[in-house]
């Protein structure tokens, strides 16, 4: 981006439209804040400074928010009480000083804005001030845009409109790139003589054209990109059209997505091309799957680690890493650091917690491993339960290559069943197994070795 281009993004208003005790911009949709969009949006338009116009409630978050979109360099300032628009502006520059460059203004609930507006506006600002509008379907909230002989000469509030202004479809964004000089200049002129008695940004619009300067509208290809977030409706509009948007990039790289309606993505997801995923599946943060792999249907993955050719059908994956041409569910849950590895086999009603299964370990129907190291090819018989909490703390299972753990095994940890052993159904192990020994029954003895 040529020139310096600081960015000021409006977020103190109190959001009463919301009806909530949170600040509006940290509402969630995708997983994320409201604000960190806009802040990710600067970032890919290549802004390298922004400033986030806050209210003391939303001031100790930005910093954190702003980490995460990867717009290191915002400052905070404060607004109390919020007069406006305008005035949220007027604050922000009174701690720096006056430069010459563009200011771009940015109304910090817009999470579906994209860098490409951004850059657009940017670039056409070759007077005192570019700023994007948008044909829109009436009934609208938006400020309206009047025009006269095609040259924008002024902003009206939809509250303070007639009848005839209403019945404008160019809207305001909420979107600007001012020179800052002149930006400074029209902002100090500004008055609160309208129905919300505030200082309307809008307002710098007729200021700057009764200075004979010249405004530059662009105006957005898709008015979807500049919806305002007012009330939990919009919202989860919002929300509904960015998940289409990332299913959308997805399936354009390759990825199978059998209902887009019902797959819901986050963004910065790696999902490799030819993976499957099927009805009724959520995928959140720190989630990557190799190629091959089908998720779904009534998947849940957060931060998950899954190989390729693997298949997570109707359970839950969550901090954890599945194998290779591993099969998990339906109905299992995988937390806490678990590892499934290559071609294990994970199944109805099983539970992983902090467990490590190595390469082709089976455990299909109704178990609960915690806190286990399981060995390569070890067969967990259903209903075989990791006692690994004893009231006060926490124990650890190893259970050797090539083990048979019998149905319903109860192993009390801390305890270690050896390579190639064996417990019988319905065994209590108290004590450790060597390897190659067969134990059952309660609590679980070594077995006779039969007379010949
Ligand atoms: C504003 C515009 C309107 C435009 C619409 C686009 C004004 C006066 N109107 O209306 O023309 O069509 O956005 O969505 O600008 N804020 C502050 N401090 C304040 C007041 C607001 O930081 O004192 C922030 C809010 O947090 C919000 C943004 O500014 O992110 C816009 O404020 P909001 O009250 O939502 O304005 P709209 O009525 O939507
Ligand atoms: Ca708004």
């Amino acid at each position: 981006m040529s020139g310096r281009v600081l960015a000021v993004v409006l977020a103190a208003g109190k959001g009463t439209r919301m009806k909530s005790e949170r600040p509006k911009v940290l509402h969630l949709l995708g997983g994320r804040p409201m604000l960190w969009y806009v802040l990710r949006a600067l970032r890919d338009a290549g802004v390298a400074e922004a400033v986030v116009v806050a209210s003391p409630a939303l001031e100790e978050h930005v910093e954190a928010i702003a980490r995460d979109a990867g717009m290191p360099a915002t400052r905070v300032v404060l607004q109390e009480p919020q007069l406006g628009t305008g005035h949220a502006v007027q604050v922000a520059l009174a701690g720096t000083a006056e430069r010459d460059g563009t200011v771009l203004v940015l109304n910090g609930d817009m999470p579906l804005i994209d860098a490409a507006l951004v850059r657009a506006v940017v670039a056409a600002r070759v007077s005192a001030l570019a700023l994007v509008t948008a044909k829109m379907p009436l009934p609208s909230s938006f400020g309206r845009i009047v025009r006269d002989d095609g040259s924008v000469r002024r902003i009206v509030e939809e509250r303070d409109a007639t009848d005839d202004e209403r019945a404008i479809d160019e809207m305001n964004a909420g979107l600007y790139a001012y020179d800052e000089r002149k930006l400074r200049a029209a902002i100090a002129e500004l008055r609160a003589d309208n129905a919300q008695r505030e200082y309307y940004l809008t307002d710098t619009i007729a200021g700057l054209v009764a200075r004979g300067e010249r405004v530059v509208p662009v105006v957005a290809p898709d008015y979807r990109a500049v919806l305002g977030v007012n009330d939990r409706a919009e919202l989860a509009a919002a929300a509904a059209r960015l998940n289409a948007l990332i299913c959308e990039r997805h399936m354009r790289n390759g990825v199978t997505i059998a209902d887009p309606a019902t797959t819901y993505l986050e963004p910065d997801l790696e999902i490799a091309a030819d993976v499957t995923i099927l009805p009724n599946t959520t995928i959140g943060r720190g989630t990557a799957i190799g190629a091959h792999s089908e998720i779904g249907p009534n998947a849940r993955l957060q931060a998950a680690r899954v190989g390729e050719h693997a298949v997570i059908a109707d359970s839950v994956v969550v901090d954890s890493e599945i194998g290779d041409f591993a099969l998990v569910g339906p109905w299992a849950h995988v937390r806490g650091g678990s590892v499934v590895g290559t071609g294990c086999r994970v199944g109805n009603f099983v539970e992983l917690k902090n467990a490590r299964l190595a390469p082709g370990v089976k455990a299909g129907h109704l178990t609960y491993l915690g806190d286990a190291e399981v060995g390569s090819r070890v067969n967990i018989g259903a209903g075989t339960i990791t006692c690994n909490y004893d009231g006060a703390g926490k124990h650890r299972t190893e259970i050797g290559d090539d083990a048979f753990i019998g149905s319903n095994s109860s192993l009390v940890a801390p305890v270690r069943i050896g390579a190639n052993a064996l417990t019988g159904a319905g065994s209590v192990v108290l004590r450790d197994v060597p390897d190659g020994a067969r134990v059952a029954g309660n609590p679980a003895k070594p077995l006779e070795k039969k007379e010949t």
